[in-house]
């Protein structure tokens, strides 16, 4: 089958933890279409899980990097960039809150859980894109983040996660619309429920799963390489007249009344 072609395109990931993040099937379906990666992982506890997930890659650059520093996220470009020799792309695939704050009633959020919530799910992008500008050639480039689709609505059990995907969606556009005219474009893939070690601290995460395949029109829950096939797309030249959007990888979820 014709497959899109990425050949001589390189790229940043953030977010492999293992190989279920989404950011894993992403690199798969870019390594497929001939991009070539490197990777920031978050803490020197991942470091060898994501050696590991990256392998069949064959040993691409690795770079610590915790998004909530920006000296970080500059500091991890100059490495992977000079690895790579060239950027073109980033995935931004990066989302935490404490556990406290995910399930329960949603006005208990404390500061410290609302700050932490939105600074890694939603700040992040900020750094993750203005230190990738000045890497990225006279063809500009394009970004990528995930979000959920309790952005707009409300999930019992997201709580904060639900906030701090509104301030990335919104991040999102505010950032589109500064990098535009240097043709670097900025957009997000919201998923449906994907079991991931993220996931794993939703409370009713199974419930949303359930439902997801009972009310999606595509009969089931949608798969990682789905998510990861949208990614690519807009990744890649075949999307350079959009940007500031975000494109629902749901299965039609968000379409239905009941
Ligand atoms: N799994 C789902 O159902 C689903 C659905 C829609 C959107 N998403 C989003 O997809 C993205 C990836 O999540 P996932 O489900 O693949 O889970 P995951 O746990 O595999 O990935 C989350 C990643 O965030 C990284 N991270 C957390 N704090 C960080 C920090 N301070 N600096 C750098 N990295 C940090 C972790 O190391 C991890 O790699 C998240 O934004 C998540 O909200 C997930």
């Amino acid at each position: 089958m014709p497959r899109l072609d990425l050949t001589g395109k390189k790229g940043v990931v953030f977010g492999v933890a293992n190989a279920r993040s989404i950011a894993w099937a992403i690199s798969e379906a870019l390594a497929d279409a001939g991009a070539e990666l490197a990777f920031a992982y978050q803490t020197e506890r991942l470091l060898e899980p994501v050696k590991k997930t990256v392998s069949s890659l064959g040993g691409p650059c690795l770079v610590q990097c915790d998004a909530t520093d920006p000296a970080q996220v500059e500091a991890a470009y100059e490495t992977a960039v000079s690895a790579l020799g060239g950027l073109d792309f980033v995935v931004h695939s990066i989302a935490y809150a404490e556990r406290d704050d995910l399930g329960g009633d949603f006005s208990k959020t404390g500061i410290d859980g609302f700050r932490t919530a939105l600074e890694v799910s939603a700040y992040t992008m900020i750094p993750i894109t203005a230190f990738a500008v000045p890497h990225m050639g006279e063809d500009g480039g394009a970004i990528v983040t995930l979000t959920f689709d309790a952005s707009e609505k409300v999930y019992p059990g997201y709580n904060v996660m639900g906030t701090a995907k509104a301030a990335l969606e919104n991040t999102v556009r505010q950032l589109a619309a500064e990098f535009g005219p240097k043709a670097i474009r900025v957009n997000a893939v919201s998923a449906g429920p994907l079991p991931t070690l993220a996931a794993r601290s939703i409370p009713g995460f199974n419930e949303m799963r359930r439902s997801h395949a009972a009310r999606a029109p595509i009969g089931r829950n949608i798969t990682h390489k789905e998510v990861a096939d949208a990614a690519v797309f807009l990744l890649s030249d075949l999307s350079t007249g959009i940007t500031g959007h975000v494109l629902p990888v749901d299965g039609g979820y968000g379409i239905m009344g009941i």
